[in-house]
């Protein structure tokens, strides 16, 4: 014991080596406590035995004999020293040293009663297994006596959950989070006669079922077409889900990066949303204009990463035809509706047209056919509210004569005319002018029955003056629905009718032929007068 202490008390005043920072060892009152002295690598072979000092005892072989050591209840076998059954006696320093060593090791021995929580938290040995999955539970082997101390035998490791006997093997094939909780295991060891035990307090977290992610990109498809206009910005984003932090996403034009400087013509930026486990990164591709070589480009958008092996989706451009062809689409339907239009305008204004060009132009005569006159007025009895009366009869004869130019044959109207003076008017005209006249009206008799048949047959003219009637439609009699064309009528309405500018006389004068007074200009036929 002198020797120790003085050795020692020379070490750390001629060397100045502090003593090492000891070993705490906490033990349970009753349990089996090993200290191990660390290896030595200047002693040779596994003869080599250490000098244990501690407060009460000097514990070397040589002087302490083993029936010494049983006594003490504490063993010396190669570099451990194993105290078979912990109690408060055994508290305190130990140090151990090889011999011809300078290297001393120290232990500061706790030992805690049975129930001590403090013990607890310091015999822990945490467990992760997932949900699912395979669970090993393993009894731990730190500080344990070697398997070649002489008379002691291990056997059987004995667990506990919860301090419930734990019948299971402890290996789970699938465990489930209910399987969380303080395991012991309890490792006996057998010495002459009796068992001294060591125990563990395995805590086993069973966390839920580990999702194993794949960062992908999500947008755009693969080969996706986009269309863009030539000349006009264009962005289009690639997106991702990324699970590590290490992945990256980005652009390739062709084979070569893009840059994400914004001074280029294409460049990408990228932003990261921090999601539920996921990060959602954005690498937006920016065209400031697209560009005729953009077209004949691959771009490829990629996700580097070091968990996994890169995946990459390729876009391709292409010209938008889309709009181009909705333009020609609405020129076509615009020029189609320009045609509709201007023919319906024509339809409804070839009466003006033809007056107009007639009157300004004085276009459109008659060649020169030797009738006298331009048309003769013949009367019709019509019952209709609006049929012609004396006046009117006057009014029309004076605007055809005074105001257009026709000249008109007419008989003296207190002399009723004969039917063979009628045929020779008739003959005598380029058309006949079916007026309907109101019964009590003096115009003479209505020949028109008599004469019908002998009409007929001269092909003349005819144009129909058909009054409106207020009440019921009243069907023309058959005489006059024989001698004119549907085309070649002109509805008479009464007093709104009465003026040179209305849609009556026009229509009126659109149908007669160009009166023969005007100075002949033109010889050439009108066609359209001729369809009467
Ligand atoms: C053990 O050693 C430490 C110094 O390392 C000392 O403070 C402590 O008092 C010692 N304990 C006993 C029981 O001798
Ligand atoms: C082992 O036990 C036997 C008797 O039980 C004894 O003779 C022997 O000395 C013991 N050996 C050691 C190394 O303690
Ligand atoms: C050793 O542990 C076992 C199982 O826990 C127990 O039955 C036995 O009593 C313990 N022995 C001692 C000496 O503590
Ligand atoms: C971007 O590119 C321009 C021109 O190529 C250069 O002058 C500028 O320094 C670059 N900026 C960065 C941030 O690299
Ligand atoms: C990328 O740059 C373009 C053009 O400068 C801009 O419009 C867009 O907002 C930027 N995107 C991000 C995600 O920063
Ligand atoms: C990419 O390659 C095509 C031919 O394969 C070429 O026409 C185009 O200019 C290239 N684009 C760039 C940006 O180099």
């Amino acid at each position: 014991m002198k020797r120790t202490i003085f050795l020692t008390l020379l070490l750390t005043s001629l060397a100045g080596v502090r003593p090492l920072k000891p070993q705490v060892r906490h033990v349970r009152a009753g349990e089996m406590a090993v200290l191990l002295c660390p290896g030595c690598s200047q002693c040779s072979g596994d003869g080599a035995e250490p000098f244990w000092t501690s407060r009460a005892m000097s514990l070397t072989k040589t002087s302490s004999s083993l029936a010494e050591q049983r006594r003490k209840g504490v063993l010396l076998h190669g570099t451990s020293l194993i105290i078979l059954r912990a109690s408060e006696d055994h508290e305190g320093n130990y140090s151990c040293s090889f011999g011809g060593s300078n290297r001393q090791s120290w232990f500061r021995l706790t030992v805690h009663s049975e129930l001590s929580k403090e013990f607890e938290a310091w015999n822990q040995y945490p467990l992760i297994c997932y949900a699912q999955e395979s669970c090993k539970l393993t009894c731990p082997d730190r500080n344990i006596p070697s398997v070649k101390t002489p008379n002691m035998s291990s056997s059987a490791i004995i667990w506990h959950k919860d301090g419930d006997p734990f019948q299971r093997d402890s290996y789970f094939s699938s465990v489930d989070e209910k399987d969380s909780g303080v395991y012991t295991c309890t490792r006996p060891y057998l010495y002459l006669g009796h068992t001294y035990n060591i125990t563990f307090r395995v805590v086993l977290q069973v966390k839920p079922k580990k999702v194993f992610s794949v960062s992908r990109i999500t947008q755009p498809q693969n080969n996706q077409v986009f269309y863009v206009d030539l000349g006009s910005p264009k962005v289009i984003d690639c997106k991702a889900d990324l699970y590590s932090f290490f992945d990256d996403v980005f652009w390739l034009s062709n084979e070569s990066f893009v840059e994400k400087n914004d001074s280029f013509p294409v460049f990408y930026n990228t932003t990261r949303v921090r999601g539920s486990g996921e990060t959602r990164m954005t690498a937006s591709l920016v065209f400031r204009k697209v560009s005729e070589e953009d077209l004949q480009t691959v771009y490829t958008c990629k996700l580097e990463s070091d968990q996994q092996e890169p995946t990459f989706v390729t876009i391709t451009l292409r010209k938008n035809v889309h709009l181009s062809s909705v333009r020609l689409a609405s020129c076509i339907i615009g020029f189609l509706g320009l045609i509709i239009v201007t023919a319906f305008l024509c339809l409804k204004l070839k009466i003006h047209i033809a007056l107009y060009l007639r009157d300004t132009l004085g276009c459109c005569r008659h060649a020169a056919d030797g009738k006298t006159y331009d048309a003769y007025l013949m009367s019709y009895k019509s019952d209709a509210d609006t049929a012609l009366n004396e006046e009117d009869r006057k009014w029309l004869v004076n605007v055809l004569d005074e105001q257009f130019g026709y000249s008109l044959c007419l008989f003296n109207q207190n002399v009723v005319p004969e039917k063979e003076a009628v045929l020779d008017c008739v003959e005598q005209s380029r058309a006949v002018v079916l007026v309907p006249t109101s019964p009590e009206s003096e115009t003479g008799p209505d020949v028109l029955t008599d004469i019908h048949a002998a009409l007929l047959k001269r092909g003349t003219r005819f144009i129909l003056i058909d009054a409106k009637t207020t009440t019921i439609e009243r069907p023309l009699p058959e005489t006059l629905e024989l001698l004119t064309k549907p085309g070649c009528r002109v509805t008479w309405r009464g007093n709104s009718s009465k003026l040179p500018s209305s849609s009556f006389c026009k229509q009126l004068r659109y149908h007669l032929p160009a009166p023969q007074h005007a100075p002949k200009l033109q010889h050439q036929r009108n066609t359209q007068d001729a369809s009467c």
